[in-house]
Formats: C-alpha cells, structure tokens, sequence
C-alpha cells in the first residue's frame, strides 16, 4: 500500500513537469516523456530515480560528458571572480582561450559568439564581407551555396536556406543570396559556382539529416574546387566537430583545411553556449570596430568553460577513444539483425540506425522503457551520439539495450 503511494507521488512529479511544459510554454519540441534532474558522466536520472544512458549528448554538446569535474572547477572558479564584461573591456579569459582555438583549428584567429545559429551567421557575415571587399563581387550580389538537407540553425535567415519544410515553413520570406546543391556531389557544387559566389557552406557530415556521410573525398574535392574558383569553403563543424568522430575536427578526416571553421556545442562543455568561427587574417581581418559583435561572446565565464572543455578533449584524448570506440560501437550495431534494419552508419561515435519504416519514435520510446535515451530524426533514423568518455564496457550494455528494444518493434 505504502509503495504504491510513493510510486504515484513519483509519477506526478514527473507528469506535473510535462504538464507545465505543455500548458505554458511554445509547442516547438515533441519530447520524450522523461523529466531529468541529474546527470554524471554518461548518465542521466529523472525524477522518479531512474537511470538512463544519455545517447544524445544534447546533440553532441555533451561530448566530455555530463558535470565534468575539471569543466565544473574551471566553472566554479571564475563564478567566484568575473562574469560578464562586454566586449567593451578585455578580460583575461578570452585571450588564452583564442590562442587555443588557434592552435586547435589551425587558423590565424577567432570570433567568440553564443549559440551556434550565431556561430554560423557570423560566418555568413563573414563571407559575404570578404566577397565584397576582395573578391570584388558587386555591393549586395553576393550568392553563398548551402547544401541540400544542411541544418545549420534556426534563425530567419538560416532557415530561409534549408530544404526541410518543417524548418522553413511559414517563416518566409527567406533571406536572398544562398543557393543550394546536391550534398556529397562535388560537380554539382562546380556548376554552381558563379563570379558571384563567395562561399561553400557546409557540415562534414550532416548531423540533423540522420548522420548522413557523404561519399569519401567529396570533402577534399569541394575544398578544391572552392581554391580553384576563388570561393571560401566553410565547414560548419558544431555538431562534427570536438572530437565527435574521431579526429578533432571532421574536415581532418580527409586533410583539408577549410577557410572558416564554426564550432559550438561541446566547446561549452555541457555547461554553458559557447561558440566561435575561426578563419585566417585574410578574412576575419576584414571585420573592424562596430561591425559585428555579442554582448555575451567572449564573456569570462564562457572563456573559462571553453578553455577548460578544449583542454578536457586533449588530456583525455577524447578524439582519439571517440575512433576506437566508435568502430567497437558500429560493429556491435552491425552485429543486431532485424528485418526493420536498413543500415547502420557512423564516424567515430556519431552512430545512427537507419530503418526500413517510421519506427524511430516507437523504438525511441522502447529505448526510454530499458534504461537508454535516443532521438529519433526524420523518423526512420535514430542517432547514437553518446559522451565520448563512455567506456567499452558500457557500450556493451548499451548495446545489450539496443537490441532487446529491437524486439518491440
Ligand atoms: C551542424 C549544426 N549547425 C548549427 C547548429 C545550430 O546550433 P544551435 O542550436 O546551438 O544554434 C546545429 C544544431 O544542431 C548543428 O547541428
């Protein structure tokens, strides 16, 4: 009797959160039914006590895992010293953590921003800026090619570019100057190009599109072609990036060095919006006082987390184990057989199941039931995406998860 009373007082908790959620704020996501309120490395609890792997990681935001106790420190520190300055002012965080992103994307210098939408609208700025000013194109001609199925954001502008009609619906009208080609089809992108385009956007691997990788080469191809025809290349490394596939950043896969570089997510450490474009001087030295900025980009707080969220990747060699385990990973997904299964894919450890039919959100939820948390996206791909500190042994049990869902489908 008593535990069955606690095991509704439980379930209310839960339900009173969703209910809130639902009655009082905007209706633009459809989560799961879980109400989390604790998190530790790979795991998460919600608030009837249940332990959940996290396979999402906040969309790779969360490769050092949840609370990392060298972020946190970091984070702690510089709570009890400086907060915010505006860029009005220096402070002494934001130096250091630039010369890192340097030394860490190869590239002469960086433009520190918030979320990652603004991350890549900096670099639109950004191309069209060194269109204009060296390129020579005509003053509000400039065209910059997106590819098809990207997902770079959610602002008007970003949307206006996208092929989802879930993304751009109803938002119009879009902002002029962006044309979209084939991903993955390097030709395409050649035709594309006019004297009037100034750049390439594009992510390594497309993320939102269901970890969609494109044919081997394309990357070092298109990097070629935009060389060739005078036309920056721009790799929108926010989800990739970090460590995410196995190599610091995604491009390095095929040893190209794109002109801009947009990082976000994970350069936060799972703590707080961090995000930067890094470029060299012949094109983030283009911007000049007044031009572009953030009241919050490059606050010390940020800078503390991000520095200390880079230096978690490098002393933890969180790329490198985010390879192994990521080929240990695939090979166990490889192993489940189901008739549903029409491929499973990934790079380092971002992971997806492709399925036959619509079952992601239904093998979503059987997920939740056994103790593993995963989104589906555009309904028949699930996506793997754990914290790269997992172990081999909880892949194991993850896996175990894995394929007993399999069963309800
Ligand atoms: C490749 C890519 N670019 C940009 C974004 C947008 O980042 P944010 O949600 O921080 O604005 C995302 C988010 O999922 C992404 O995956």
């Amino acid at each position: 009797m008593k535990i069955c009373y606690i095991f509704k007082a439980m379930k209310k908790a839960s339900e009173k959160h969703v209910r809130l959620a639902e009655r009082y704020g905007a209706r633009n996501y459809a989560p799961l039914p879980v109400v989390l309120n604790w998190g530790s490395g790979v795991f998460v609890r919600d608030v009837e006590g249940r332990r959940y792997f996290d396979m999402l990681s906040a969309y790779s935001a969360l490769n050092q895992g949840h609370r990392h106790p060298r972020i946190l420190a970091a984070a702690k520190a510089q709570l009890d010293r400086l907060t915010l300055t505006s860029r009005a002012f220096h402070n002494t965080e934001m130096g250091p953590l630039l010369e890192r992103l340097s030394r860490i994307t190869g590239m002469d210098r960086a433009i520190l921003m918030n979320s990652g939408a603004e991350g890549v609208e900096t670099a639109i700025k950004a191309m069209r800026l060194w269109g204009y000013r060296r390129k020579g194109i005509r003053d509000g001609k400039a065209v910059i090619l997106a590819a098809e199925g990207n997902f770079h954001g959610r602002t008007t502008t970003i949307v206006g570019f996208s092929s989802d009609p879930e993304s751009y619906s109803g938002f119009g009208p879009a902002t002029p100057g962006f044309k979209l080609v084939p991903y993955g089809d390097a030709a395409a992108l050649e035709r594309a190009i006019t004297p009037d385009t100034c750049g390439f956007l594009v992510e390594p691997i497309q993320g939102e599109a269901g970890v969609r990788i494109p044919p081997l080469g394309y990357m070092k191809r298109a990097r070629a072609i935009c060389r060739k025809k005078r036309v920056l290349f721009c790799a929108d490394e926010i989800q990739t990036g970090l460590g995410r596939t196995g190599k610091m950043l995604c491009v390095e896969h095929e040893g190209v060095r794109p002109d801009l570089v947009i990082l976000g997510k994970a350069l936060g450490g799972g703590l707080y919006p961090v995000s930067a474009v890094a470029g060299d001087d012949e094109v983030l030295g283009l911007f000049s006082p007044g031009t572009h900025g953030s009241t919050f980009g490059g606050n010390p707080l940020a800078c503390a987390i991000a520095l200390a969220a880079l230096d978690v990747l490098e002393r933890e060699r969180l790329p490198e184990r985010s390879a192994e385990l990521g080929e240990y990973f695939l090979e166990g997904l490889r192993a489940l057989s189901h008739p549903l299964i029409a491929e499973e894919r990934g790079r380092g450890l971002l992971l997806a199941l492709e399925f036959k039919q619509p079952v992601g959100r239904r093998f979503c939820e059987a997920l939740m039931k056994r103790g593993l948390l995963a989104k589906d996206t555009h309904k028949t791909t699930v996506r793997f995406a754990p914290p790269l500190v997992i172990t081999r042994k909880q892949i194991d049990a993850a896996l175990d998860i894995i394929g007993d869902a399999l069963k309800d489908l």
